[in-house]
């Protein structure tokens, strides 16, 4: 019989989904409380499931030498060196659709908050001030330009049309429309929207896709909200074009350096921002918990992988 099997948990998931992780033919080793023990539990470890906090680097993986399988629950694998991976045929999996619902619910309150204006209302209100009077926009007849079209942003799309907004779109792996939204270059998007919205996954060739040349081609008074990853936004770039009116306000969920070191962009006054929170909900949390599980179960029975991640790229 072949020896069992070490699963490690790097980081917290979901409760019941460890459950059902713990009662399949493995034996699981929870780090998830202790991050510092993680370099020496790998020594045994076949398969290795993180979360963001766990960054999976070349060095890291060479304190697993029996590590076969990466399991990423949630979208982004940019906290795992797939080039590394790669090199030792390591697999890397993830749980692509487990948070699709809350980050599109997230980025359509970004919309609502921005275009209304709600933000300084809500602080002011707290602070005992009643400051009535004619304020922000409706969403309604607005153009969203969505940079990145993938699962996150189509749902955002099919959101919007009650609404009354109009989508548009700008992605270099979807050249042809797949649900009627029109597909334009970046530069025109940037000219006809009056939110940018970002959901494209980082690569080298995409940080600062949002930079001052991008801005300076924005609609004056647009907004710009992000819940895709921060390197795709020039921050200092942002600053000035907040500055200098050209965009009337934004809403960042992610950020070049997390936690924010920008203490300049976290205190404008036209910035929502919030704690990388699009995944964070206990739904998108359960699903992604259930749905690594389900896939290293599958890997660890030899069945065929639902969710192998070929390479950096792509969008959300
Ligand atoms: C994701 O990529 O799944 C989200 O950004 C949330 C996370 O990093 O856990």
């Amino acid at each position: 019989m072949s020896p069992e099997r070490v699963v490690v948990v790097a980081d917290p998931i979901d409760r019941e989904a460890l459950g059902r992780l713990k009662s399949g033919p493995c034996r699981v080793v929870d780090a998830s409380a202790d991050p510092a023990s993680l370099p020496a539990q790998l020594a045994e470890a076949w398969a290795l499931i993180v979360r963001s906090r766990t960054k999976v680097t070349a060095d890291l993986l060479g304190k697993a030498p029996h590590l076969a399988l990466v399991a990423r629950a949630g979208v982004g694998v940019d906290n795992i060196d797939m080039a590394a991976t790669a090199a030792r045929g390591i697999q890397v999996v993830n749980a692509p659709s487990a948070a699709t619902q809350s980050v599109a619910e997230l980025t359509v309150a970004f919309y609502l908050l921005l275009v209304r204006g709600l933000y300084p209302f809500i602080s002011s209100t707290k602070a005992g001030k009643w400051e009535r009077g004619t304020h922000g926009r409706e969403l309604s007849g607005k153009t969203v330009g969505f940079v990145g079209y993938g699962r996150i942003a189509r749902a955002v799309a099919a959101r919007l049309v009650p609404f009354g907004a109009k989508a548009i779109a700008f992605d270099p792996f979807v050249p042809k429309t797949v649900d009627g939204t029109e597909m334009v270059p970046l530069d025109a998007l940037l000219e006809r929207a009056d939110i940018v919205s970002v959901h494209a996954a980082v690569t080298a060739e995409n940080r600062h896709l949002l930079d001052t040349r991008a801005f300076g081609r924005m609609k004056p008074g647009a907004f710009l909200v992000n819940v895709a990853r921060g390197a795709l936004v020039d921050e200092a770039a942002l600053l000035s074009a907040l500055a200098s009116g050209r965009l009337a306000g934004a809403a960042l969920d992610v950020f070049e350096v997390e936690p924010p070191m920008n203490k300049e962009l976290l205190a404008n006054p036209n910035v929502i921002p919030t704690p990388h929170l699009g995944a964070s909900t206990h739904d998108a949390q359960a699903r992604a918990g259930t749905d690594t599980v389900d896939e290293v179960l599958r890997a660890l029975r030899g069945e065929p992988l639902t969710a192998l991640v070929a390479a950096p790229g792509g969008t959300r």
